[in-house]
């Protein structure tokens, strides 16, 4: 149950992904008739000709388009990603195969972030749900639409904790707790990779970005992180150690710098961390023309020095800048960079080939056109994700599932009509069915007799001339409004920091406008992080956040307002109450001046004159349709001795008339330590079916490893004394009991 504590080294690394085994006779065989040049060509990574994608800057990819095929044919490309077609990859893999000296198939990579045809919700959405085996599922899913078209290798999964909303980034990831994210970087490898790489719709994982990129600064994407070697290895190597462990075959270095040293140039991580201590043999790829950004870091001079200190620090392959295919062969004449280091990259990618069937079957996937077709169990599998994604956050007089008797209902918002805005961001390759809308959803489980008026009333950053008064007159003749706000695909994801992530001023206008009416109001939440929520939406009758739930989208949403699908997601992020909270996560230290609860005006105490420090809505929360009650904790012994075990039960008892797929979850707190423990840590949790009127017991077992930490030197330690523990809806709720650790 215990996350991985760092220092210990890797174990499964050579049972999983990680290419540990010695080299084969035909990697070594290649190895030794290679020259430097077609070594290097291994090396490089680049951007398809054809990448119509919009992931990143182009100009740098169009630049070497024209001569893209040459360089294949001349040994010099190893892997291309974002390509668009098969045909181009086809002809691609031919030059490789059969035109270059050594026929070295290509290795044809892609930003496979949450689907490939078929689009299942973003990451952090299915984080909502708590379930590694439905993230598992879904990888999978993508995994064999991608191969199906000739893709072997994803940078997926990103598994950078997220505890500052202002950054862009969390939509691609599990949210801001270590256990959770640990468990979900683990499950989508397994999903991504299979059980075997050599299957042909295996994926070979990538665990990105390493390390810290989610600690930017300010939530500035890009920007530098300035984190203890603590946190880094407390809150944001675990979720790659987890997904070492679960046997990614590779890791993406990130573009920022820690303590003003940028990560892809420093030797301690990579080298001493990833391959060190935990023995990954895998690949280790920069993040997009993260080398070339070392001059303007300020630590390299020029290219030359730049591809130096990356390749030296560990990075296998340089991602588009071309930073080794101009300059590395230099650098290993003068001695600067060891041969024997750029054989051992190489072999490593030679193997992750070998591994991949590519040697064998290089044309595989490449035979036919692009087969996105609609896969029934896809398409079902997505509305079923999107379902568990939904997380209802306020539910009013019960206002949800909507009753029968509101038969005249307005959607407006945004957000209510049209296939933009559902998908996400990073959503690059959909098949061309579109996905469903909110409107489209409704219409087709409400059936035609329904009133259903749907009303854009605002931009998503803008007003719409007359859309106030449109929104309110339709508000008007409704028994009830769902309001579908929020953040669009273009406030969310890469480069899009937001200094103050909350509703857009348009949308806040309209959705006050609407409450105006008196009329009941059920705020549909898109979004891509925790937004802030004020006025209006703040204190409307019903919330339920809505994230970006892929293909699907309207059929979920529509199952779950109607109740035909009860809601059973839970915050894998705090919600804060204003923007300027950020960061804000549960698992923060204790301050030596908390503000009392009897005393909240108290003053010189770690408080915001203007606003509370807690969040709206907690790490965890998430209502269902059922109404329950945690009853009865209950710990087995008062103690927890040397190498025996704890169990801790609690019952959750469902007085409401609907089933509730409820997640308990288990906090711990070591009360007194040498390094100061967060309030609380989840430690593991669960999801059980609760019967109206039924009560379940739910069993925790802790056992002393799940109370280590890293102790004043940085090694695992654990220490005896009293501990607090929590068997809980969410961060801030749930039964409390107390039990001591002996030695
Ligand atoms: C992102 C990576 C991504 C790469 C290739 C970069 O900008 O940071 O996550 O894999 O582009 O598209």
């Amino acid at each position: 149950m215990a996350v991985a504590l760092l220092a210990a080294a890797c174990t499964a690394c050579a049972a999983g992904g990680a290419a540990l085994q010695p080299a084969s006779d035909r990697v070594e065989g290649l190895l030794a008739r290679m020259t430097l040049d077609e070594k290097i060509g291994q090396l490089g990574v680049y951007a398809a000709a054809d990448d119509a994608t919009g992931a990143n800057p182009l100009p740098l990819a169009r630049l070497r388009a024209d001569r893209q095929l040459d360089e294949i044919r001349a040994g010099r490309i190893g892997a291309l990603f974002n390509g668009a077609g098969t045909a181009r990859k086809r002809e691609a893999q031919r030059a490789a195969v059969q035109a270059s000296r050594l026929g070295i198939p290509l290795l044809f990579a892609a930003d496979v972030i949450h689907g490939y045809c078929t689009v299942f919700p973003v990451p952090l959405a299915e984080a909502a749900a708590w379930d590694p085996a439905l993230a598992e599922r879904t990888a999978r899913a993508a995994a064999v639409e991608a191969a199906a078209d000739g893709v072997r290798w994803t940078f997926a999964p990103m598994v950078d904790i997220t505890r500052d909303a202002r950054w862009g980034r969390g939509v691609e990831g599990a949210g801001e707790d270590v256990l959770l994210g640990s468990r979900l970087a683990a499950a989508r490898v397994r999903g991504f990779q299979g059980p075997d790489l050599s299957r042909p719709d295996a994926l070979l994982a990538t665990a990105k970005h390493f390390v810290a990129y989610g600690a930017a600064e300010g939530g500035l994407d890009y920007n530098g992180a300035d984190v203890s070697e603590r946190t880094v290895r407390e809150v944001y190597l675990p979720p790659f150690r987890a997904a070492v462990d679960a046997g990614a075959g590779a890791v993406m270095t990130a573009f920022n710098t820690i303590a003003g040293v940028p990560v892809m140039a420093d030797p301690r991580w990579v080298r001493g961390v990833l391959r060190g201590e935990w023995g990954f043999g895998g690949l280790v790829v920069s993040d997009y023309t993260a080398d070339a950004e070392l001059v303007a870091h300020g630590v390299a001079a020029d290219d030359r020095a730049a591809a130096k200190l990356a390749f030296r620090a560990g990075n296998d392959l340089s991602m588009q800048s071309g930073l080794y295919r101009d300059h590395l062969a230099a650098l290993v004449r003068s001695g600067e960079v060891p041969m024997a280091d750029v054989d051992a990259a190489v072999r490593r990618v030679l193997a992750t080939k070998e591994r991949l069937g590519l040697f064998d079957d290089p044309m595989r996937g490449l035979d036919a056109e692009r087969r996105c077709t609609d896969r029934p169990d896809h398409v079902a599998l997505a509305r079923e994700a999107a379902v568990r994604s939904i997380v209802l956050l306020r539910n009013e007089g019960e206002l949800l599932p909507l009753a029968a008797s509101r038969r005249r209902i307005a959607l407006i918002g945004p957000f209510s009509r049209g296939p933009q805005d559902l998908h996400g961001p990073w959503t690059l390759f959909p098949g061309p069915t579109p996905p469903v809308s909110l409107e489209d959803g409704l219409r087709a489980a409400l059936g035609p007799d329904a009133v259903l008026d749907v009303v854009r009333g605002s931009d998503v950053q803008s007003p719409l001339r007359g859309g106030i008064g449109a929104a309110v007159a339709a508000a008007r003749r409704a028994d009830v409004v769902l309001l579908a706000i929020g953040e669009g695909e273009a406030l969310s994801g890469e480069a899009r920091s937001r200094s103050v992530p909350e509703i857009p001023k348009a949308q806040r206008d309209l959705a006050e406008a609407v409450a105006a009416t008196g009329r009941p109001v059920v705020v549909l939440l898109r979004t891509g992080r925790a937004l802030a929520l004020e006025g209006a939406v703040r204190d409307a009758q019903a919330i339920v956040v809505t994230w970006f739930l892929g293909s699907q989208t309207g059929h979920a949403v529509a199952d779950v307002l109607l109740g035909r699908a009860a809601p059973g997601g839970r915050l894998p992020v705090s919600f804060p109450r204003t923007a300027g909270q950020a960061p804000l996560y549960y698992a923060h230290r204790p301050t030596g001046r908390p503000q009392p609860e009897d005393d909240p005006d108290a003053f010189y105490k770690a408080r915001f004159l203007d606003a509370p420090r807690e969040p709206l809505y907690p790490f965890g929360h998430g209502l269902g349709y059922g109404r329950i009650r945690y009853e009865d904790l209950r710990l087995d012994s008062a103690t927890l001795e040397g190498e025996g075990t704890l169990e801790v039960r609690a019952r959750l008892r469902n007085s409401g008339a609907r089933t509730m797929r409820e997640v308990p979850q288990l906090y711990v707190r070591g009360r007194v330590a040498a390094v100061s423990r967060p309030v609380r840590e989840l430690k593991d949790f669960r999801s059980v079916d609760v019967a109206p009127g039924q009560a379940v017991e739910v069993v925790f077992t802790l056992r002393r490893d799940d109370l280590a930490y890293l102790g004043p030197d940085l090694r695992p330690v654990v220490e005896p004394g009293d501990y607090d523990v929590w068997v809980a809806p969410s961060a801030e709720a749930g039964l409390h009991g107390r039990f001591r650790l002996v030695r």
